[in-house]
């Protein structure tokens, strides 16, 4: 084992929970890992990996699977959130040290485990191996940081009034993750994002998908507590500083996108004129504000192209992608980054997804931010008052946005002056975020030194 381990090349294993917006930023990490000279295997659970679309098609990156204790139906084949959890936390570590087992007799050991932090049992494995535990954090600093002092016992779970949290503006309830300001919910979740740094006292790296000039004074709070390093954004390359080959997409997805329908479609629409609107791969509307979107896009008479999940479609008013299809365009998934970098595009209607939040600020397109749950009000508290980038309508008693104040934040943004003020900081944001990715950059730096550290210990 000692003369394998003595290879040229790091080797990390980048673990992923089995979902959209968590995949896509490792597998995007894993890419810069290789720019950087490791070797990466990329692991995700076996149903999750009979799945996915396009997968398989980057060669220099090994896939492995591991064991949820649902590999022919996933978290939708468990009874319940708890039971996937507690057969997940079962069998996941399990197979997790066969996987490295395997790989150790099979002469390509691992140096490190790269884990996404709702997976903290992962970090027990690298250690019983003696290998290096990295944890990766797929959400925002600020998010991290609510769970960090709920976790410590810093912060009284449920929230009701406003908080005052190291380098962060002062949030309200509205603004804190839905599981701390309504952790009946998903109790199940709430153990999960707290769990995260159950064990971080004994982590080696905390990897964070944020820029640290987007959050520098809570970056330089988390640094003095832990090994904490911001990474991301985790977009292709191709949008940012164009040093990875044929980075031009994520390259994979659970969802077919209709690319052809949708380019098409964009390429004949007025610079800055579409409003774009999706909510991310996860969220399941109201039926109410599925109808008062519908009605606020009808009413804003402006072109919108609208991404409505198949399992989602039927919240729609009858006949209304007919009775639209002047105006609008309704897909099922589209290619979203190339969606937000056209020229068409002048609103992204978001759930405020940390993915989601990232593209937009590294694309500059401003948003207008109807959260739905998870990290999601507090990415829209920041993308409002912290980066100005976006608007945030009110809510009403049945914590429905309605169609008039969709139609008002649409003419705000698109016509008004806050929208003027979102374009000029698009500007200054897009520089920020390109430079930090690039040669000697903040990221850039970050994972130069992490994969540094990974070939001394060679
Ligand atoms: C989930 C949670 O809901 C979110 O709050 C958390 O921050 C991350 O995990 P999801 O809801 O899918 O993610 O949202 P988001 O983080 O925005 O990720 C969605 C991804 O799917 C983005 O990378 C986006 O580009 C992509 N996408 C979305 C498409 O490629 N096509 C689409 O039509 C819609």
């Amino acid at each position: 084992m000692e003369d394998s381990r003595k290879s040229h090349k790091p080797h990390c294993l980048v673990l992923s929970f089995p979902a959209q917006g968590h995949i896509n930023p490792m597998l995007q990490f894993s890419k810069r890992l290789i720019h950087k000279g490791a070797g990466v295997t990329f692991v995700t659970t076996r149903f999750m990996s009979k799945t996915l679309h396009g997968l398989s098609s980057n060669p220099s990156i090994s896939l492995e699977s591991i064991s949820d204790g649902f590999d022919d139906g996933g978290m939708k084949a468990a009874s319940s959130r708890e039971a996937y959890l507690e057969r997940f936390w079962k069998i996941g570590p399990e197979t997790l040290s066969e996987l490295v087992e395997r790989l150790i007799s099979s002469g390509r050991p691992p140096s490190c485990i790269v884990y996404n932090s709702f997976l903290p049992w992962a970090l027990d494995v690298a250690q019983k191996y003696g290998l290096v535990g990295a944890v990766f954090f797929t959400m925002s600093c600020a998010v991290s940081s609510v769970f960090y002092h709920c976790q410590k016992g810093l912060l009284e779970v449920p929230v009701r009034k406003q908080v005052l949290l190291p380098g962060m503006p002062p949030l309200e309830p509205q603004d804190m993750p839905s599981y701390v300001s309504d952790p009946e919910s998903y109790p199940a979740n709430l153990g999960v994002l707290v769990g995260q740094f159950s064990n971080l006292d004994k982590v080696d790296w905390v990897l964070c998908n944020t820029v640290y000039e987007l959050e520098q004074e809570l970056v330089d709070w988390f640094m003095k507590v832990m090994p904490f390093r911001t990474i991301g954004p985790t977009v292709p390359s191709s949008y940012l500083d164009n040093r990875l080959e044929q980075d031009t997409e994520y390259g994979l997805s659970i969802f077919q996108p209709e690319h052809d329908t949708t380019m098409k479609w964009l390429s004949t629409k007025p610079k800055g004129s579409v409003v774009y609107v999706s909510f991310g791969s996860v969220a399941e509307l109201k039926i109410d504000q599925m109808q008062e979107i519908a009605m606020g896009l009808k009413r804003s008479n402006r072109y919108f192209l609208w991404v409505v999940r198949s399992s989602e479609e039927d919240k729609l008013p009858q006949d209304y992608a007919k009775e639209t299809a002047q105006k609008g365009l309704i897909v099922t998934w589209c290619p979203q980054l190339e969606v937000l970098a056209h020229e068409a595009l002048g609103l992204f209607l978001t759930h405020c997804g940390w993915n989601s939040t990232l593209e937009a600020l590294t694309l500059g397109v401003p948003m207008m931010a109807i959260p739905q749950w998870t990290d999601q009000p507090t990415n829209a508290k920041h993308i409002m008052d912290v980066w100005k980038m976006g608007l945030r309508p009110p809510v009403d008693e049945r914590g429905v946005v309605r169609s008039e104040d969709i139609e008002n934040c649409i003419r705000e943004i698109m016509e008004g002056e806050r929208g003027k003020e979102m374009r000029e900081n698009a500007g200054k944001w897009r520089k920020i975020i390109k430079e930090a990715v690039s040669e000697g950059g903040s990221s850039d730096r970050n994972i130069e030194e992490f994969v540094a550290s990974l070939i001394d210990k060679l």
